[in-house]
């Protein structure tokens, strides 16, 4: 078994696991974070993004004890209660979903663009998305929603 200690959403937080657990296993299965989902366990789909250390990745790709010491936000680590993440609630405001599979990883992928470049373009949007495919929405009021979840970011920025 391998030990992993890392700050998950904030908490330091610890798992013991096979050494060829995924990080989206130990996820998942340890710390019943169930928000990162497990489409093609081939890093094609994106529907197990997360970050870590800022940066976004597919967690099915990631081994876990590779986390080990890092820091890692999965969808879970953006809401509380009360809050949600500006994208979040762009994503409502928008309708920018169907069936819901693809949201969190395309969640994920557009906060590390936003906290990177908070004024992107269009094409930069795509270009951040396009690891993460959606089977239902054609992606437009994705986009739409992370350009007002931007604006917003923008506003609460200089406010
Ligand atoms: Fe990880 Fe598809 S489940 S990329
Ligand atoms: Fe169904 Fe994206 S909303 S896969």
């Amino acid at each position: 078994m391998t030990e992993v200690k890392m700050k998950l959403n904030g908490e330091t937080r610890s798992a013991s696991v096979p050494p060829e657990t995924t990080l989206l296993k130990m996820l998942r299965e340890s710390f019943n974070l169930t928000g990162a989902k497990l489409g093609c366990d081939v890093g094609d789909c994106g529907a197990c993004t997360v970050l870590v250390d800022g940066m976004s990745v597919n967690a099915c790709l990631m081994l876990a004890n590779q986390v080990d010491g890092r820091e890692v936000l999965t969808i879970e680590g953006l809401a509380t209660v009360e809050y949600l993440h500006p994208v979040q609630e762009a994503f409502e405001t928008f309708a920018s979903l169907q069936c819901g599979f693809c949201g969190p990883g395309v969640i994920m992928s557009a906060k590390a663009l936003l906290d990177e470049n908070p004024d992107p373009t269009i094409p930069e949007i795509r270009d951040a998305l396009s690891g993460n495919l959606c089977r239902c929405t054609g992606y437009t009021k994705m986009i739409e929603a992370i350009q007002d979840a931007a604006r917003i970011l923008r506003a609460k920025e200089h406010a």
